[in-house]
């Protein structure tokens, strides 16, 4: 059986939505039970909701019980304010470490975790540290493990989107983030599903692994701008900002690090991905 944490965010919601389709009847681990009925395909006992936060060990036990593998999306990305209860360290970091704690302790063959782009070790404290940490402890855990670490995703109601979408309609200028010539690697949420489910189905091939996922063109920040501006039919003042000024909410905790040009290495050819040659 498969417990998916994060299950009601925007990976999770649509990796339990294509699972279901498959006739899977996944776990879900969620904070709120009522939230997750309303967001996840809960009709007709589709899923399992277990009520469970994974910073609370305890609240962790029952949601292991006869799971094979889990997904492990529930991370808070830095594009979010951290909040009362929603802090980077004690989520992505302790809540991880809670995490593969149990299921070992549990009998947990397999954990996949949705990571950064770009993660990589940073100063000891920071939200990139953090993130690196979370993918460290799950490669010394003796569990069978593979990490994704996608580009920047693109999709109904994507965060990137969404943050980019929000600032045209509601400000004259847009900032171009590095001048606008950072690029990206945009890839169709689908697409990053469809990853999932060939590293699920394939546990020999994609263990101890981590694959580095894109879609299949590099675009700058002022050609994904000049995109959005012309599917809402907008004009607007383009002015170019270096990074650290822009803010948060626009900026992608996976992007912010990296001013290169996105690369794709393991490829498990999503249907986006295929006949494409990467670097
Ligand atoms: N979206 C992207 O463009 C993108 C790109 C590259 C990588 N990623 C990575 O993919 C992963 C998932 O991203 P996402 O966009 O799906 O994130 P998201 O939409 O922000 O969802 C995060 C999920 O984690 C849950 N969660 C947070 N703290 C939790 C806790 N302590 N215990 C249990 N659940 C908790 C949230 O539950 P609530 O609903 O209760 O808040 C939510 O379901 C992250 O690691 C992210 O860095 C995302």
């Amino acid at each position: 059986m498969i417990l998916v944490t994060g299950a009601t965010g925007y990976i999770g919601r649509h990796l339990v939505s294509r699972l279901v389709d498959q006739g899977e009847r996944p776990r879900c681990l969620v904070r709120n039970l009522s939230r997750a009925a309303n967001i996840l395909p809960a009709g007709a006992g589709k899923v399992e909701f277990v009520k469970g936060d994974t910073t609370s060990p305890a609240s962790l036990e029952t949601a292991m019980q006869g799971i094979d593998t889990i997904v492990h999306t529930a991370f808070i990305t830095a594009d979010h304010k951290q909040s009362t209860g929603n802090h980077y360290e004690e989520t992505n970091v302790q809540g991880t470490a809670n995490l593969v704690k149990a299921a070992k302790n549990a009998g947990v063959k397999r954990i996949i975790e949705l990571s950064g782009l770009g993660t990589k070790p940073d100063k000891p404290g920071s939200y990139m540290q953090g993130r690196y940490l979370a993918e460290q402890m799950l490669k010394e855990s003796g569990l069978d493990w593979t990490i994704i670490e996608p580009s920047v995703l693109f999709g109904k109601g994507a965060p990137f989107i969404k943050g980019l979408t929000d600032l045209i309609r509601t400000s004259p200028v847009v900032p171009l983030i590095g001048g606008g010539k950072v690029m990206f690697q945009p890839i169709y949420v689908e697409d990053v599903v469809t990853v999932i489910i060939k590293v699920l189905q394939d546990p020999e091939r994609t263990r101890n692994k981590t694959y580095i996922i894109g879609g299949p063109a590099y675009y700058s920040f002022t050609q994904v701008i000049d995109l959005l501006l012309q599917a809402m039919h907008k004009q607007r003042i383009k002015v170019p900002a270096p990074t650290p000024l822009v803010s948060p909410s626009i900026t992608l905790p996976t992007c912010k690090a990296s001013n290169a040009t996105l690369a794709l290495r393991p490829c498990l050819s999503p249907p986006s991905c295929r006949n494409k040659e990467y670097k």
